[in-house]
């Protein structure tokens, strides 16, 4: 600890931190919010990498705690020690192909470790809910697929199709059921795929720069004929932090960028940037892509409406489509190191398993 606690004027704990999305919230809010301790708990799980936000861990408004959401003893602990006012809940098994081979560990992660957080949150502010918040974060995969047409909207109904998907939707109808049960204020923020820096090379984008870099198979599933709608990492953030502060308690904000795009032309996309950037000529990464057998019960289209956001907190994406994929792609160029490091060990394990 850095600083006495009396010192600032909330103490926010973050979960998954160290992961992709979280690390992003976590320096927004250790930069923006100097009055707010910033408590960053994550387990470090083959997805958490302390590497992401290094240019932050000596803020004096930080601090990280190693710790398991599963551990509901420790959990409890950790919010009696530190009298947390509010909780961004980040932490979660997140790949939708782990959760076809393992689905147990993203019950006990994503809905179990959810509801230890609550339990814990309950019992340290109990009898003073005021200023008290439970920020859940939760994906667009909860609606399921849509069909050529159409957009998820806040009133959507859950029709989850993956086993990642089926426990998101678990932990946000617990979010909800504590909400209504026992009055836990929270804010729920449901958004569509994210990429940017830091991504675990095991999600479509980052998979692929690595590959291409690496002059390997480039492996789309099915006939790439599957839509997802894209959002810059940073605007997630930024989402997050206006839905945290603005939010109105007990509901629920859809975030997306209004991107859709269907994997084989964002892939063509991509070969096309990367071959201009690795000065290969044109057509060179395109030839890496291979067809390959589908993903079981793969959703066919995502597309959010981001329409209540933009509304009631007047949030919009800060980046285009095309700047934030040329940003993202520079970054793995310049961070070469940070992805070496990252798909040593088990990583080789996991790739051989879902590819070879
Ligand atoms: P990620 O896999 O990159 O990071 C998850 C983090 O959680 C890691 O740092 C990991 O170490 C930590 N973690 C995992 N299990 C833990 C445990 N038992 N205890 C403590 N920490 C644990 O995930 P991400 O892509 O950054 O996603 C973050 C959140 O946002 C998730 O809840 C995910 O469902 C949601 N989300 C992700 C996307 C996306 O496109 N990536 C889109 C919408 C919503
Ligand atoms: P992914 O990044 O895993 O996100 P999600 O499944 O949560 O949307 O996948 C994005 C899309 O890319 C999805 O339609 C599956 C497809 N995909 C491939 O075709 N090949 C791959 O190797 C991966 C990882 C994904």
């Amino acid at each position: 600890m850095k600083m006495e606690d009396k010192a600032f004027k909330k103490n926010i704990l973050i979960t998954g931190g160290a992961g992709f999305i979280g690390s992003h919230v976590v320096r927004l809010f250790v930069k923006k919010y100097p009055q707010y301790h910033i408590f960053n708990l994550d387990d470090l799980t083959y997805a958490g990498n302390l590497e992401n936000i290094k240019d932050i861990e000596k803020a004096s408004n930080y601090d990280f705690i190693k710790a398991d959401i599963n551990d509901a003893d420790q959990i409890k602990e950790l919010f009696q020690i530190h009298q947390f006012d509010s909780v961004i809940h980040l932490a979660a098994e997140s790949h939708v192909d782990r959760s076809i081979s393992n689905p147990k560990i993203f019950v006990e992660t994503n809905v179990t470790g959810t509801i230890n957080l609550m339990e814990a949150a309950l019992e340290t502010w109990r009898g003073n809910l005021e200023n008290k918040l439970f920020y859940h974060i939760s994906t667009d995969e909860v609606y399921g697929s849509l069909g050529e047409t159409g957009l998820f909207t806040e009133t959507t109904a859950y029709d989850p199709n993956s086993p990642y998907s089926a426990s998101k939707a678990a932990s946000d109808h617990f979010v909800r059921a504590y909400g209504e049960t026992y009055n836990l204020p929270y804010v729920i923020s449901n958004c569509s795929n994210n990429y940017g820096p830091n991504q675990f090379p095991e999600k479509l984008i980052p998979l692929f720069i690595n590959n291409i870099i690496a002059n390997k198979a480039l492996p789309v599933y099915g006939d790439g004929r599957y839509t997802r709608d894209w959002l810059y990492v940073i605007d997630h953030a930024r989402a997050i932090d206006l839905a945290f502060h603005k939010g109105k308690n007990k509901s629920t904000y859809n975030i997306g960028g209004f991107n859709e795009w269907q994997n084989i032309d964002l892939i063509k996309l991509l070969c096309e940037i990367m071959d201009k950037k690795l000065n290969r000529s044109a057509g060179e990464s395109e030839a890496l892509i291979t067809f390959i057998k589908d993903r079981p019960g793969h959703d066919k289209r995502y597309a959010i409406d981001a329409s209540k956001i933009n509304k009631e907190l007047g949030w919009e994406p800060s980046v285009t489509f095309e700047e934030g994929l040329m940003k993202t792609v520079e970054w793995y160029l310049q961070n070469q190191n940070w992805i070496r490091a990252v798909v040593s060990g088990s990583y080789q394990e996991y790739y051989k398993k879902q590819y070879l």
